[in-house]
């Protein structure tokens, strides 16, 4: 969905959109939602208990209500069943990897000048502290625990008997396609600190024993392994143009002749390279956090590919409101001949940035 400002008033309206936001991100700080629990409370009861005023209180869970995060009867507010559960500490179904990952958000969001000053990360000289990875790793499984299964549902793997999951972090995906396919075998490739949290998850399923691990940083290294398909999600973006060419020349030389590499990512689809508006909104945070990363186009990806060797590109489309990313997923393969030049070129390449 695009947004378009033309008038004072609705440049006024769009700045404004910070207040529920910020209003949301009051509760989940004060973990009201844990707070309430099962229960029903009048506000003065639930100022007592969270130690903070009862006039700020009630203004805070009217607007909750207004937005049907709390529920209002009378003088007392109960949670909703979205604040009961996944935003509620004491639930199973707890997304708290993703709420602090959501909360830290908007912090760094305020230090985007920095970024647009400097064109680096803004905590640029903080190195990947392994705390930081694992709860990361988790954010990242809060966040597609719904949408990977849907998503898997809709990808044929076919005769494929063994797919890497690139970047795969916690292997959510890896699961979702494990599940989907009884036959299939799956490597989980990323740093050992997010595969801790991956072997953690994968102990709760029933398809966990199918699932390997690979700890590699390939961004430097050649990936081991022949597979026949290689996803990679929500990864492309982290990187820039040459360090992603050079990732899509690893994995073509990691695909068995016919494999697919299926990439998810914030793909820019119009002429100039500014919609779909998230697409646009998500290069921002690869401003934040990232030292080259942004948002591609489809087209260049494409062009990328093909310079890689890879044929046969093309979007993948899912139902629509059952994707990651609007009209997010490119596939492409390798031939099912490869050209032998093409072969070598690839191996010397991952070989010598190895070193
Ligand atoms: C944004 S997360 C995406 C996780 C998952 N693929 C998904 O779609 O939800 C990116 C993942 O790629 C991993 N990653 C990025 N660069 C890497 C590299 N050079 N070597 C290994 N893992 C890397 C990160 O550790 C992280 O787990």
């Amino acid at each position: 969905m695009s947004q378009r400002i033309t008038t004072f008033e609705e440049f006024r309206d769009a700045i404004s959109g910070y207040r529920l936001p910020r209003v949301l991100l009051a509760g989940l700080e004060l973990d009201l939602f844990t707070a309430i629990g099962n229960r029903s409370w009048t506000v003065e009861d639930l100022s007592q208990e969270l130690k903070v005023s009862e006039r700020g209180l009630s203004i805070l869970c009217r607007n909750l209500a207004a937005v049907g995060m709390l529920q209002k009867k009378g003088p007392l507010f109960r949670n909703s069943r979205l604040s009961a559960t996944a935003l509620n500490r004491n639930h199973r179904a707890y997304r708290g990897g993703y709420l602090s990952l959501m909360q830290t958000h908007w912090q760094d969001w305020g230090r985007l000048l920095e970024s647009v000053r400097s064109g680096l990360p803004i905590d640029h000289n903080i190195p990947d502290p392994p705390n930081y990875r694992r709860q990361f790793t988790w954010a990242m499984h809060h966040r597609t625990l719904e949408i990977a299964p849907v998503i898997a549902a809709q990808i044929r793997l076919g005769r494929a008997r063994t797919l890497l999951d690139l970047g795969g972090g916690p292997g959510t995906y890896a699961m979702a396609f494990l599940a989907r396919n009884p036959r299939l075998h799956a490597t989980v490739c990323d740093r050992e600190a997010a595969l801790a949290v991956a072997k953690e998850i994968a102990r709760t399923h029933r398809a966990g024993p199918r699932l390997s691990y690979l700890s590699l940083d390939f961004s430097n290294e050649p990936i081991s392994g022949t597979y026949d398909v290689i996803w990679y999600s929500n990864v492309l973006h982290i990187y820039s143009p040459e360090d992603n060419q050079a990732i899509f020349r690893r994995a073509f030389a990691a695909l068995a002749p016919g494999g697919r590499f299926i990439i998810q990512d914030a793909f820019l689809h119009d002429r100039e390279g500014l919609h779909p508006t998230e697409a646009s909104l998500f290069a921002v945070s690869m401003l934040l956090f990232t030292t080259g990363g942004n948002t591609y186009h489809v087209s260049e990806t494409a062009k990328w590919l093909k310079e890689a060797g890879f044929v046969g590109t093309r979007i993948l489309s899912l139902k629509k409101g059952t994707e990651d990313w609007e009209n997010g997923i490119l596939e492409a393969s390798t031939p099912v001949r490869r050209p032998r030049a093409i072969v070598r070129r690839t191996q010397l390449k991952g070989s010598r940035r190895a070193r």
